[in-house]
């Protein structure tokens, strides 16, 4: 579609909020959005699987093999590059930015972290160790946020936020799944297409 905004989507493993992106996608709600790029910082990643059977084109910047931060951005800048791409979105990308590359991109990326930040958030806060610190706290309610990406790990401005039961007998899993499910699914594809339509229509009055 005309003037839609190119967008890359950084994974590292299952990606299952990419799949909510996708099916997003294909449900006609994302119209202001074009997937133009899935990155996956590990080979192994099922997400790549995911993006080839949506027709997304996807690469690998291997973090591990790369070695080093410099590398590996210079690397995903590369590809971003390449492919002209706008806003990037961090679903389940388990590498931490350097803040000249964040720098880059004000405003433009996206993240999505299982917790109601301030809580739970942070440098060592990702994936089941969210759920597990929730759980361990003893907190009645979580669920997640959708945010900017600043210098500051899961400190840049909140765009969408939602809450989620925790219930009796929750493990770790049995929570990530129902915060999935509930809040991150539904709050990811929306904030997409909102920060896609906002650029669409900055170009819009800009003549
Ligand atoms: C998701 O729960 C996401 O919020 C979390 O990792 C999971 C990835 O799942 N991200 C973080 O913890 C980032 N700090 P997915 O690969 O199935 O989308």
């Amino acid at each position: 579609m005309v003037n839609q905004v190119r967008v890359a989507v950084l994974v590292s493993g299952g990606g299952t909020n990419l799949q909510a992106i996708i099916d997003a996608r294909d449900a006609g709600q994302l119209p202001a959005a074009e997937l133009a790029l899935v990155v996956s910082s590990r080979p192994d990643a099922f997400a790549l699987e995911r993006a080839c059977r949506a027709g997304i084109p996807a690469a690998v910047a291997d973090r591990k093999a790369l070695g080093d931060q410099a590398a590996f951005e210079q690397t995903l800048l590369s590809l971003l590059q390449e492919q002209g791409i706008e806003v990037i979105v961090l679903a389940g990308f388990m590498t931490i930015l350097s803040e000249d590359f964040v720098r880059r991109y004000p405003r433009r990326i996206l993240n999505v972290h299982p917790s109601l930040i301030p809580s739970f958030c942070g440098a060592g806060y990702y994936g089941l160790k969210v759920h597990e610190a929730a759980l361990s706290r003893g907190v009645k309610v979580t669920g997640a946020t959708v945010h900017f990406v600043n210098e500051i790990p899961d400190g840049g401005e909140i765009i969408a936020q939602k809450a989620v039961a925790i219930e009796p007998g929750d493990t770790p899993e049995i929570l990530q799944k129902r915060v999935m499910q509930q809040a991150e699914w539904v709050l990811l594809p929306q904030a997409v297409q909102t920060v896609c339509r906002e650029i669409q229509q900055q170009r819009e009055e800009t003549p």
